[in-house]
């Protein structure tokens, strides 16, 4: 019924419009078949648009009411039901699920006088309702395949609860573990967090984004959000052109190239313009240089922030000023929708700009195939059928698996046996069901994810006593600030003692509650939360041989845990199968192959800590026990495990690394790679370069090529590399990409710290 209405009035609408009588609901029309473009549909239906009805495009709305029951007929909600009514919002965000979203799209295309179909977003950041971990635990996997099929399956499960856009990925580089949304990014490196970006980019987007199964993706949160001052979110940034250009760029503009549909601007001011109202980002950057035809919607009420931020008197001002610099879409901040049309009429704003804003809008509607079919995202039994199905479960325990990091193994603790074990198995978060889905899970239930206890239990050979030890926080609901607040309750630890007495292993599941990282939970200390440092060295007095499985959102300070205990597993938050991922690993069945995303530091005072520093002119200790070189007198430079580190139960040894100059466009890199182990595993072989002297000084290392390789034990492999311009130029401070002639070192190995290294010239 609805397919025919739309087919019906859209052909015979282009008829009309070129007779010049089109009525308003038919100039949207289109035929399946005929040449128009995209583009042509959009212009028609721009033609007939209202200025107001233009700048509802440009407004978006969180859901405010409960759709299914009574409508609302007071206050602020009352409102927004008459703009959707009019025709005034263009999108809505945290409606969904099939009857919601179909309720709502109803209003839009069967009550407006247009009939334009909404945009429905939402923050699948790392699944809907079944969750993968964490962006920066897939990004641990450095498995480009993996991650992009995890993308496509949160994009099938939203898609089927009516979802058709997503704010993620978001490509925010960071170089400190303070911030809580590190957790959401892809970690510390520009080159895999641009090579990840893409992975998310077409996972969630497919080959066809008219499929009922993709969705819209975004990058986010454009730009430099993630080098917020002193980690505390939402705070200042002020960083220079080169940090500007190598570092925080790169994975925006990958994602811009990979055709990403939509680009989310930030609440952090830049260099002292608000991300939102900074028409260098938006326009100079995105939409010319990068010629990027998508839209950009702000974040969250990001452009009325822009009075706290001290750049606009007012609302009006607000409005001005964003839609100058760039912004398509105001999320619920109504300053478009209040202000947009008159700021126009009074001939203060250029109906070009709005007029250009909106065709981005359309565009990516028409591009959804919303025009198509409005509900095309609406299908009660496609919504039973894929939410939580066997595929969806099987996909996000694929990752969870490979987002695991060994960062310890002495005696070969790990991996655990089978049979006739005394397992005690100790911490809040080794029973917890919800901690693992983190902190972004709108859509997940408390309660589904799979805990350590439920995954060993599948294990029969083995006896596990369980004891809680000490819970992590205090908090109980999802936004409340005690969960920030540790518990100090240490009653917990008697029973944890004496269980771990009896015990041949001692498994402990210590960590962050995942609502401990994300959105505005910062941290100013990186040590195990509450009582639980306590808690280890109290079980070690007891029984030295512990198998620390962490959970966490960010890298910790775990000196201690590292100086003591023999086995170590980083497992992260690793969604609604972390369980059973954790247990296969801790059983052998998986042998872990992750390595870090982000620079574990030693202490708070080292961060911002990251592998691709600048070498400075004292990097070196001049002389025994000489002050004046660039150091802590209290702390080494070197941090605790560094980027690209992760052991596997295999060992692989390097050898043969080979260097040939065919072309400044073609440096040939080989290395021999070989599983020395007893056992079948994956390494991540990373190759890294340094520019020795450049007209902008370069890092002592860059991450310029990486490969996952799997090998049996004994077996040995050549592995190749290609650097090409791309991997070998950089931004001057103009801006400009360049490649300088010069001396490089090339570097390979299982870690940014290996010290297998060539040179080559370049002429
Ligand atoms: C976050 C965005 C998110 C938006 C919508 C904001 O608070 O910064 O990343 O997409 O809310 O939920």
């Amino acid at each position: 019924m609805r397919n025919y209405f739309y087919t019906t009035i859209f052909s015979v609408a282009l008829v009309l419009i070129s007779c010049g009588k089109a009525n308003e609901k038919d100039a949207m029309a289109t035929t399946e078949s005929g040449s128009n473009t995209i583009n042509k549909k959009v212009d028609s239906l721009l033609a007939i648009m209202t200025i107001e009805e233009k700048v509802g495009q440009m407004n978006q709305y969180n859901g405010f009411w409960n759709v299914t029951g009574p409508t609302p007929s007071e206050g602020g909600a009352a409102k927004k039901y008459e703009h959707l009514k009019k025709g005034y919002v263009g999108s809505m965000l945290n409606v969904r699920g099939v009857e919601e979203v179909r309720a709502v799209q109803k209003i839009a295309v069967e009550e407006t006088r247009l009939g334009i179909p909404l945009i429905i977003g939402f923050d699948v950041i790392h699944g809907y309702e079944t969750l993968s971990p964490i962006p920066l635990a897939e990004a641990a996997s450095w498995d480009l395949e993996a991650i992009k099929k995890s993308a496509a399956i949160a994009a099938k499960e939203s898609a089927a609860a009516g979802i058709n856009w997503t704010f993620a990925p978001m490509v925010d580089i960071s170089r400190d573990a303070r911030w809580g949304r590190v957790m959401e990014g892809a970690g510390e490196d520009p080159y895999l967090g641009s090579k990840i970006a893409v992975a998310r980019v077409q996972g969630f987007q497919g080959d066809d984004l008219a499929s009922p199964n993709t969705i819209a993706a975004c990058a986010k949160h454009f730009a430099g959000y993630g080098f917020a001052e002193s980690g505390r979110d939402y705070n200042t940034v002020d960083v220079g052109t080169s940090t500007l250009n190598n570092i925080i760029f790169p994975p925006f503009k990958a994602a811009a190239q990979a055709g990403v549909k939509t680009f989310m601007n930030a609440f952090n001011e830049l260099n002292g313009v608000p991300a939102t109202g900074n028409a260098y980002l938006q326009r100079d950057i995105l939409k010319s240089k990068w010629n990027y035809d998508g839209f950009v919607v702000s974040d969250w009420g990001s452009l009325n922030e822009m009075i706290a931020h001290g750049f606009a008197a007012n609302k009006k001002e607000v409005a001005e000023l964003a839609v100058k610099a760039g912004s398509d879409m105001d999320m619920e901040s109504y300053a478009y929708v209040e202000e947009l049309a008159n700021l126009v009429k009074e001939d203060k704003v250029d109906e070009g700009l709005i007029n250009d804003a909106v065709k981005r809008i359309l565009r990516v509607k028409y591009e959804l195939g919303l025009f198509d079919d409005p509900y095309k995202y609406c299908d009660e039994s496609r919504e039973k059928e894929v939410i939580g199905s066997q595929e969806i479960n099987d996909a996000v325990l694929d990752i969870a698996k490979k987002s695991i990091v060994l960062l310890k193994n002495e005696g070969n603790l790990l991996p655990l046996k089978k049979e006739g074990q005394n397992i005690a198995l100790i911490g809040a978060l080794a029973n917890d069901k919800t901690s693992p889905l983190g902190s972004w899970r709108i859509a997940a239930k408390d309660s589904t994810a799979i805990s350590v206890l439920e995954g060993l239990q599948n294990y029969k050979g083995n006896t596990i006593s369980y004891a809680k030890g000490a819970d992590v926080t205090i908090g109980k609901g999802e936004f409340a600030i005690e969960l920030n607040i540790n518990t100090t309750d240490k009653s917990g630890f008697s029973k944890a003692i004496s269980t771990a007495k009896r015990a041949d292993v001692v498994v402990m599941v210590l960590g962050e509650h995942g609502f401990q990282s994300g959105e505005g939970r910062s941290r100013s200390e990186l040590g195990l939360p509450g009582v639980q440092q306590e808690l280890l060295e109290a079980v070690y007095k007891v029984n030295k041989n512990i198998v620390l499985v962490l959970n966490n959102g960010r890298p910790l300070t775990i000196n201690w845990a590292d100086a003591h205990v023999p086995a170590i597993l980083e497992a992260w938050q690793l969604g609604t199968q972390s369980g059973h991922a954790i247990a296969q690993v801790l059983y052998g069945d998986y042998n872990p192959s992750g390595k870090l995303p982000m620079t574990f530091p030693k202490s708070v005072g080292q961060v911002p800590i990251y592998y691709n520093y600048k070498n400075t002119g004292r990097p070196k200790l001049p002389a025994p026990n000489e002050v004046f070189w660039s150091h802590y007198t209290d702390q080494s430079n070197a941090p605790l495990y560094p980027f690209g580190y992760g052991l596997s139960y295999t060992t692989f040894a390097y050898s043969n690394l080979n260097v040939q100059v065919v072309s400044k466009n073609e440096v040939q890199v080989s290395v021999d790679l070989k599983n020395t182990g007893k056992v079948t595993g994956k390494e991540v072989v990373q190759l890294y370069i340094r520019d020795l002297f450049a007209s902008v000084t370069r890092p002592v290392k860059e991450l310029k090529g990486f490969e996952l390789v799997e090998l049996d034990a004994g077996i040995s492999k050549t592995i190749h590399f290609v650097l090409t311009e791309k991997e070998l130029g950089f931004y001057d401070n103009e801006g400009h990409f360049i490649i300088e002639p010069g001396k490089f070192n090339v570097f390979v190995g299982g870690s940014s710290n290996t010290n297998l290294e060539a040179n080559f010239d370049l002429e």
